[in-house]
C-alpha cells in the first residue's frame, strides 16, 4: 500500500542519536544470541554396540538462558536395525533423566545382538561420520562443519528425514544449545512434502499439524474444549508422512516417527521448513523409528515404549457417567431407564459425588451408603453390568481419615522445604502420594485392596493426576526451578509452569524434583494402580486415565478430558482420538454429547452417532450442565439404539483391533492415511476415520446438516447398515452422502473380511449370539480378516491356550465365491461352541454370467468342506445391490463352529 510519506529532514543531533542507539540495540543482540554451536573434538567408534560417540565443543559461550555446557557427548546408536537412538548429554556431569525402571532405554542385548556390525567409516574429503548398518535403511552422518550437525537419511532413497545442520546463511535459530535449563535443536523439513501429527496433547482443529505454532509440552489440567494449548499429556512424539518427491525416488506415504525421550517442559515449534525443540531440562534423547509404513513406525514405537495394555471385553460396551448424579437412587434409576429404552448399558460410573467429603477410599454415608452401594453393584453385576468410580490423587489432610494416617506413617508424600508439601482440591487440604517413592505402590494398593472389598468396583479412574492443585504457592525466592529462565508456553494464553500445580522446587523421593518430574505422574500412578488391580483381582485391569506420559498406554485406557458440548468440539475429537491412538494409548474417546455446558437433542443425537464408533464409548456430563443419558430424547435414544446396534456386533472387530494393538500396536481408530498411505488426499483429513484396516466412519459434524462429503479412497465400499448401498470410489474422491438426522454412514472397504455377532443389551449378552461373516472382495477377488477369542478378562492374551485365533481368506472366481478359515488353538472356541451363522458375500461384480443371477438358487450349488455335520437346512440367496454394479450372496442357517476350520464354497454361474 503507497501512502502520502512526506519525506523529512531529520536534524543531525537526531541522527547521531539514532546511530547510538543503533549501535547498542545492535550490541544488545549480539549479547542476546542464544548461543554459537558446538564442534566435533574426536570420534570414538564402538562397533560392538552398533554405535559411535563424539566429543563436542562449545564454540563461544553465551549468557542467555544461562551459561552453556562447553563439553558435550553425542551418541548415535542402531537398537534395533528400524530404531536409531541419538543421545546428547552434558560429558561431564550427570543429568536427569526418566528412570531406566519406568521407561527402559538401555538397549536390550537381545534387540541389538540381533544386529550384526554397524560400519562407521569416516570419509575425511567431506569431513563426514557415517554409521550405517547393514539391515537398515537408516544412515546416521555426522557433519564436521562449525558448528557441527547431523543428518539423518534412508539408504533407500536418499530422503533426509532429520538435518540439524546449522541453517545457510549461518543462523542461530538453528545451533544447538545446550544449558541447565535451555536445551535447543531444530531440524529443517521438505515443507512440501511433510505432513507432521503428534506433539501433544493438545486439542487442535486438524489433524495434520498446521505451520507456525507452537506446541507447549507440559502435562496441566486445563480443559480439552480450549484450543491448541498444552493440556493433560506430553508426547513428544511425531509421525512424519511424506509425499513423494518429483524425481521419483521417494514414494508417497514412506513415513518415519521421532521420539524425544524427554520428561522436562517444553516448546516445539514449528514452521512448516523447520522443527525445533526449546526444552528447559534433561537431556537430548531421540529416537527415530524408521517405518516406512505409519503402520510399521507404530510397531517400532511401541516394541519400544511398550505395547498398549490389554483390554477387557467389556470395556468396548457403553458407559455413562455424570458428575453429578445425587444420591444410589439417582444411579439405578438411570440404568433403570437404559433398561427400559433397550439402550445397551455396560458400565455405570461415578465421579467426585460418591465420596465422603470427597475423600478417596469413602463412601459419603447419607447419599451412598455402603449398603446401598452394595447392592446397587451387585444387581448391576448380575444384569452382566459393570460398575466404575473416580479417584484423585490429592489425600485430604485430616486426622480422622486413616488413609492419610497410613500415607503419614509411610512418608510416602510429596515434600518441599523438608515437609509435606500441602495443596488444594476437592476435599480442601491435600497432600499427594509420591509415585516415585517405592512405598508408594504398596500404600496405593494396600488401600485400593480395603476399599474393593467393601465395594467390588469393576474399574478405576484417575483424575486430577496433572498433578492438579487449586493454588498457586509462592515460588521459593531466586528458585530457577519455581521460575526458569527460559519460560515455556509463552505464546497466547501463558500459564507459567508453577500455575495450579504441585511447585517445580517440590522433591521426590531420591530427590527428584518436581521440575523435572512434573509430567511423570499420571503414568506413575497409571502404573501403580494397573499393578494393584491385577493383584487384587487377577483380572486384566481396567484403568481410565486423565493424564498421560511416553507408554501410559501399557497401563490405562485415556478420554479427552473436560471437553464442551459444542459443534466444534464434536468435531475436535477426531483429531483427538487418532492423536492419542499414534501415542500408544489405541483405548481412547471423548466425552459423547459433550461435557462443560449444555448439550442439545440434535448435538447429542450426531455425537452418540460417532462417539458409538469410539474404542472407548462414554457419556459424561458436568454437574452443572443439563442431563444428556442417551433415553432423555426420543431422536437419541431411537439413534442410540441404532449405532449402538451396529457397535455391538463389531464388539469381536473391536476386540480383535484391540488385540492387534496390544500385539503391535496398531491403533484401533486410525487415520486414513495408515490403510492408504500412497493416497496424499487422506492426509489432509480431520473428519473422518477408520476402525482397523477397513471400516470408514464419516459422521455428521456440522448442526443442520442431513448429508455428508466423505472421502472415500481407492476401490469399493459398502455400507454396514445396509449392504446394499456402496460407493465404488475409482481411484480415491469425495461422495455427497445421505445423513438423515437418525443416521451415520459406516463403510467397509473391500478386501476384509467382518466377523461380526449379533445385538444385544450387554457385552455378555453378545457374546453369546451367532457369528455373521461379511467377505468383501476387492479387484483381484480377494478378501482376509481375523478375529481374536479369549475370555475377555484374563491378565495377559495368549495366555495359557486359552484363546483361538482364526483367520479368514475369501476368494472370487468366474465360476465360484469362497471363504475359509485357518485356525490356531480351535479348542478354546470349541469349548464355547460359538457358531458362524451366515456367510455374506460382497464385491462382486456383476458380468454377463452373474446378470441372469436366479434370486434363490438351489442349496446344490452350496460346497462345504469341512465341519457342518450338524447343519440344519442352509439358506442360499443372491440379490443385486441397489446400484446393480454388485451382485450380495448370503449363506444363512448355518451352525459352522467358529473353532473348526471349514471352507464354504458357492457357485456362481
Ligand atoms: C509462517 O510464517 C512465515 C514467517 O512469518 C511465513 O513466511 C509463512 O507464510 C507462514 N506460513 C503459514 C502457513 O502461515
Ligand atoms: C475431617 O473429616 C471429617 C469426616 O469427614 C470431617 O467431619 C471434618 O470436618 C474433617 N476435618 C477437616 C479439618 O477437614
Ligand atoms: C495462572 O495462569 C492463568 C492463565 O492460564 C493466569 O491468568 C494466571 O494469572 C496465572 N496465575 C499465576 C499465579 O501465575
Ligand atoms: C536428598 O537431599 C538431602 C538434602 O540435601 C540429603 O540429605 C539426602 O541424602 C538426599 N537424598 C538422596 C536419596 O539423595
Ligand atoms: C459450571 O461449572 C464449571 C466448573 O466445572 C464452571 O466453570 C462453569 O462456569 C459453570 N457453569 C455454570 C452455568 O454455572
Ligand atoms: C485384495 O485383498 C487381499 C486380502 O486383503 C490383499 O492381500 C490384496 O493385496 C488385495 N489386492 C488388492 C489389489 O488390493
Ligand atoms: C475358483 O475358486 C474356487 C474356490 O476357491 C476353486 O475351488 C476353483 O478351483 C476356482 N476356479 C478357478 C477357475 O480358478
Ligand atoms: C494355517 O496357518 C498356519 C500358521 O500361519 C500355517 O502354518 C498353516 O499352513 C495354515 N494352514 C492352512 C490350511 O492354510
Amino acid at each position: 500500500m503507497v501512502t502520502n510519506s512526506r519525506i523529512q529532514t531529520t536534524p543531525l543531533p537526531t541522527l547521531i542519536f539514532c546511530f547510538i542507539i543503533c549501535i547498542i540495540i545492535s550490541q544488545i543482540v549480539a549479547d542476546s544470541q542464544l548461543g554459537y554451536g558446538y564442534t566435533i573434538t574426536t570420534v570414538t567408534n564402538n562397533p560392538t554396540s552398533n554405535s559411535f560417540t563424539a566429543n563436542l565443543k562449545l564454540i563461544k559461550s553465551s549468557t542467555v538462558y544461562g551459561t552453556d555446557i562447553p563439553f558435550l557427548s553425542l551418541t548415535a546408536s542402531f537398537e534395533t536395525k528400524d530404531r536409531l537412538r541419538v543421545r546428547i548429554t552434558d560429558s561431564l556431569n550427570k543429568r536427569w533423566e526418566i528412570p531406566q525402571e519406568l521407561i527402559p532405554t538401555d538397549s536390550s542385548s537381545s534387540s541389538s545382538s540381533s544386529l550384526s556390525h554397524s560400519f562407521l567409516y569416516q570419509n575425511p574429503q567431506n569431513s563426514k561420520h557415517i554409521l550405517t548398518h547393514p539391515n537398515s535403511d537408516l544412515i546416521f552422518t555426522l557433519h564436521n562443519t562449525t558448528p557441527f550437525g547431523f543428518t539423518i537419511s534412508r539408504k533407500s532413497n536418499k530422503d533426509i528425514i532429520f538435518n540439524t545442520l546449522p541453517e545457510n546463511p549461518l543462523n542461530p535459530e538453528t545451533f544447538l544449545v545446550f544449558k541447565d535449563q535451555y536445551l535447543q535443536l531444530s531440524s529443517s523439513l521438505p515443507s512440501k512434502r511433510a505432513s507432521l501429527y503428534g506433539f501433544g496433547e493438545h486439542t487442535k482443529s486438524s489433524f495434520k499439524l498446521q505451520p507456525n505454532q507452537t506446541f507447549t509440552i507440559w502435562n496441566e489440567d486445563v480443559g480439552s474444549s480450549n484450543l491448541d494449548v498444552n493440556l493433560y499429556g506430553s508426547h513428544p512424539f511425531y509421525l512424519d508422512v511424506r509425499k513423494g518427491s518429483s524425481d521419483g525416488r521417494v514414494k508417497s506415504g514412506t513415513t518415519h516417527g521421532v521420539l524425544l525421550l524427554n520428561s522436562n517442559g517444553m516448546d516445539v515449534v514449528y514452521s512448516g521448513d523447520r522443527v525445533t525443540y526449546k526444552v528447559i531440562g534433561g537431556v537430548f534423547d531421540f529416537y527415530f523409528f524408521a517405518g516406512s509404513s505409519p503402520e510399521l513406525v507404530l510397531e517400532q514405537y511401541t516394541e519400544f515404549i511398550g505395547r498398549p495394555a490389554p483390554m477387557p471385553y467389556w470395556s468396548f460396551g457403553f458407559h455413562q457417567c455424570r458428575w453429578g448424579y445425587k444420591n444410589v437412587s439417582d444411579l439405578q434409576g438411570v440404568v433403570t431407564n437404559y433398561a427400559k429404552a433397550r439402550i445397551p448399558l455396560e458400565v455405570m460410573w461415578t465421579d467426585i459425588d460418591y465420596m465422603d467429603a470427597y475423600k478417596d477410599f469413602t463412601l459419603d454415608p447419607v447419599n451412598f451408603p455402603l449398603d446401598k452401594m452394595r447392592n446397587f453393584v451387585d444387581t448391576l453385576h448380575k444384569n452382566g453390568q459393570k460398575y466404575i468410580l473416580i479417584l484423585d490423587p490429592g489425600i485430604n489432610v485430616n486426622n480422622t481419615y486413616a488413609t492419610y494416617v497410613r500415607g503419614l506413617k509411610a512418608d510416602i508424600y510429596i515434600k518441599r522445604n523438608g515437609i509435606n508439601y500441602l495443596g488444594e482440591v476437592w476435599p480442601g487440604p491435600v497432600y499427594y502420594p509420591d509415585f516415585l517413592n517405592p512405598h508408594s505402590q504398596e500404600f496405593w494398593g494396600d488401600e485400593i485392596k480395603l476399599f474393593r472389598k467393601l465395594l467390588p468396583f469393576d474399574g478405576l479412574w484417575l483424575d486430577m493426576n496433572e498433578l492438579s492443585n487449586f493454588i498457586t504457592s509462592d515460588a521459593t525466592p531466586h528458585s530457577n526451578l519455581d521460575n526458569p529462565p527460559y519460560k515455556i508456553n509463552s505464546n497466547g494464553v501463558q500459564r507459567p509452569i508453577n500455575n495450579k500445580t504441585v511447585p517445580a522446587t517440590s522433591l521426590h523421593y531420591g530427590n527428584i524434583t518436581e521440575y523435572d518430574s512434573h509430567s511423570l505422574y499420571g503414568l506413575l500412578e497409571s502404573k501403580a494402580t494397573n499393578k494393584a488391580l491385577v493383584s487384587i483381582t487377577s483380572k486384566r485391569p481396567f484403568i481410565l486415565s486423565r493424564s498421560t506420559f511416553v507408554s501410559s498406554g501399557k497401563y490405562t485406557a485415556h478420554w479427552t478430558g473436560d471437553n464442551a458440548a459444542t459443534w466444534n468440539d464434536l468435531a475436535y475429537s477426531i483429531p483427538s482420538v487418532l492423536n492419542s491412538g499414534l501415542f500408544g494409548i489405541p483405548m481412547v474417546g471423548a466425552d459423547i454429547c459433550g461435557f462443560s455446558g449444555d448439550t442439545t437433542e440434535e448435538l447429542c443425537r450426531r455425537w452418540i452417532q460417532l462417539g458409538a464408533f469410539y474404542p472407548f464409548a462414554r457419556d459424561h456430563s458436568d454437574n452443572n450442565a443439563t442431563s444428556q443419558e442417551l433415553y432423555r430424547w426420543d431422536s437419541v435414544a431411537a439413534s442410540a439404539r441404532k449405532v449402538l446396534g451396529l457397535r455391538y456386533r463389531l464388539l469381536p472387530y473391536f476386540y480383535t483391533l484391540m488385540y492387534e494393538s496390544n500385539t503391535k500396536g496398531t491403533p484401533i481408530a486410525r487415520p486414513l492415511f495408515f490403510s492408504f498411505p500412497e493416497d496424499t488426499a487422506t492426509y489432509e483429513i480431520n473428519s473422518q476415520f477408520l476402525l482397523g484396516k477397513g471400516v470408514l466412519v464419516s459422521p455428521v459434524l456440522q448442526s443442520g446438516a442431513t448429508t455428508v462429503d466423505a472421502y472415500f479412497p481407492k476401490g469399493n465400499w459398502f455400507d454396514l447398515f445396509n449392504f446394499s448401498n456402496s460407493v465404488s470410489a475409482g481411484s480415491g474422491k469425495t461422495v455427497k452422502l445421505d445423513a438423515p438426522s437418525d443416521h451415520i454412514n459406516v463403510h467397509v472397504g473391500e478386501g476384509n473380511i467382518l466377523a461380526l455377532q449379533g445385538e444385544a443389551m450387554t457385552t455378555e449378552a453378545a457374546r453369546n449370539t451367532s457369528f455373521q461373516l461379511v467377505v468383501v472382495f476387492n479387484g483381484t477377488g480377494n478378501s482376509y480378516g481375523q478375529v481374536y477369542l479369549d475370555d475377555g478378562e484374563a491378565v495377559d492374551l495368549e495366555a495359557k491356550e486359552q484363546w483361538t485365533f482364526v483367520r479368514f481368506y475369501g476368494e472370487l472366481n468366474n465360476t465360484s465365491v469362497s471363504v475359509r478359515s485357518n485356525v490356531t488353538n480351535g479348542k478354546f472356541a470349541l469349548d464355547q461352541k460359538w457358531i458362524i451363522e451366515k456367510v455374506t458375500f460382497l464385491g462382486i461384480p456383476k458380468n454377463e454370467r452373474l446378470s441372469r443371477i436366479d434370486l434363490a438358487e438351489s442349496e446344490s450349488e452350496l460346497n462345504v468342506v469341512n465341519g457342518m455335520n450338524s447343519m440344519k437346512e442352509r439358506v442360499l440367496k443372491t440379490k443385486f445391490d441397489r446400484s446393480f454394479e454388485f451382485v450380495i450372496v448370503e449363506v444363512s442357517n448355518m451352525e459352522q463352529l467358529i473353532g473348526e476350520e471349514f471352507k464354504v464354497e458357492t457357485k456362481i454361474r
